[in-house]
């Protein structure tokens, strides 16, 4: 029987998995995850705090891990983060600095981290939630101190230090249309009117079932292929109120196999990553609390209705 790469492959899209370091040691995961996937993703291990935790002194142990398995088992990289307001190390958030400093810090840190995983990432995402829910520029350390410009800056810099990766702007609550996908449509429009590199938006596709599904997701999908830029569902994972039951599994495989048919049904989808595989490492328990479930194995690495659903609309 074929994977979920494989079936993800038959339509030239991947099919991927985000992974952290600490799960290393679990054997039985690790053989799930070096089998099913075509991509990997690491969660943790190339955000701020992990590569550079004092100024100038970087460490690639945990995105060297994650980079290794991902090339011993054939599978792409989505890398994953470089620009974010969270997870920055202490020296960074509670420095005082002036543009010119920051615009330096952060160039460098863009530079020698793109520079290290060159040729062994297929993509970076470069910005991490830079809008509000209003569309307005979420106010971090780099856009208030560095302005909007921020966002072009950090994608030239990465296309420099390593000209073949995939750039990519990434958010949540973009998966339909609104006011925050809009905000990305412009943003992209705009980019692309001024030559800025800028090869994709990711989706990442953080869903709750007492939200209800994003009815224009494919739409929204498309008409980011019109502005000529690949997607991705770059985060996947479908949450509900705890406890789990048959109902509610149910409806998420409905979510699991929606989210794939819109990805296939748009050209320049490229492919789904989910926010690891299975709900023994998922984030979300200890991000919403009473929540939780969201991923398409259980905490028996046993595959849920959900991955049916996937495997299906593949
Ligand atoms: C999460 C990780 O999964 C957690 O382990 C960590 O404690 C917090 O960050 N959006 C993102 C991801 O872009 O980087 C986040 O990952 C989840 C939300």
């Amino acid at each position: 029987v074929k994977t979920l790469g494989e079936l993800a492959r038959q339509h030239g899209r991947y099919f991927g998995s985000a992974t952290d370091n600490p799960e290393f040691s679990d054997a039985a995961y690790l053989k799930i995850l070096g089998s099913e996937f075509t991509s990997i993703t690491p969660g943790n291990g190339m955000k701020w705090y992990a590569t550079e935790p004092q100024q100038g002194v970087f460490d690639w142990t945990n995105g060297d891990q994650i980079v290794n398995f991902a090339r011993r088992h054939h599978q792409l990289v989505r890398a994953h983060t470089l620009v974010w307001h969270s997870q920055l190390p202490d020296w960074l958030t509670t420095g005082t600095w002036t543009a010119e400093q920051l615009r330096a810090i952060l160039k460098k840190h863009i530079t020698t981290e793109v520079r290290h995983y060159r040729r062994k990432v297929y993509s970076w995402d470069v910005v991490n939630e830079a809008f509000n829910e209003d569309g307005t520029y979420r106010e971090t350390l780099w856009y208030n101190t560095l302005g909007p410009g921020y966002i072009a800056d950090a994608l030239r810099w990465a296309h420099e230090a390593d000209p073949h990766a995939k750039l990519y702007v990434n958010d949540y609550n973009i998966e339909g249309i609104g006011p925050k996908s809009d905000a990305y449509y412009d943003l992209v429009k705009s980019l692309k009117a001024r030559h800025v590199p800028i090869d994709g938006v990711g989706v990442q596709g953080h869903l709750a079932l007492q939200y209800g599904y994003p009815a224009t997701l494919e739409a929204n999908l498309r008409r980011f292929a019109g502005l000529r830029v690949d997607t991705a569902i770059t985060e996947l994972d479908i949450r509900m109120l705890l406890p789990a039951d048959a109902g509610k599994l149910a409806t998420q495989a409905t979510w699991y196999a929606d989210v794939t048919k819109a990805c296939l049904a748009v050209r320049r989808c490229v492919g789904i990553t989910i926010w690891d595989y299975t709900d023994k490492y998922s984030w979300i328990p200890g991000f919403f609390p009473g929540e939780g479930a969201a991923l398409p194995y259980d905490e028996n690495l046993q595959p849920k209705p959900a991955y049916d659903a996937i495997r299906d609309a593949l």
